[in-house]
């Protein structure tokens, strides 16, 4: 009967690992909506989660529960760009380049925004648009 007491908090750890596991699955595409399921939007951390999509890797910034995604390229030459929470800014380690939160760039060799991606969210799940 004691393996009974553990059982809240395996059914909590099992919770979280499920849904972590939705999050970090592989995105579902729906070729005929044209859109791309990131998975339900309350499941996804505030900050920044990057995800590969088969046209690269995104960016998806979470703060006060509102999404925007961005490709995850630098404009300069392509690097990937990673968040720095610190600094509230996406930074480009190969040179230097930095944007801001909205993807438009503060510092180094950059001279153009992140490519910023359309977001939808329909029956609570977040849906990034395949043509932006
Ligand atoms: S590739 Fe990002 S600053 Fe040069």
């Amino acid at each position: 009967m004691r393996w009974l007491a553990g059982l809240p908090l395996f059914a909590a750890a099992a919770a979280v690992a499920t849904a972590a596991a939705a999050f970090l699955w592989p995105p579902r595409k729906s070729r005929a909506s044209g859109f791309t399921d990131l998975g339900p939007v309350d499941e996804i951390p505030e900050g920044v989660v990057v995800r590969t999509l088969e046209s690269g890797p995104i960016v998806v910034l979470k703060e006060a529960g509102q999404c925007r995604a961005f490709s995850a390229a630098c404009t300069h030459l392509g690097c990937p760009v990673r968040w720095r929470p610190e600094a509230g800014e996406f930074f480009c380690s190969c040179h230097g380049g930095a944007f801001d939160r909205g993807g438009k760039p503060l510092r180094g060799p950059v001279r153009s925004p992140l490519k910023a991606l359309n977001l939808r969210i329909t029956g609570g799940r977040l849906l990034l648009e395949e043509s932006s």
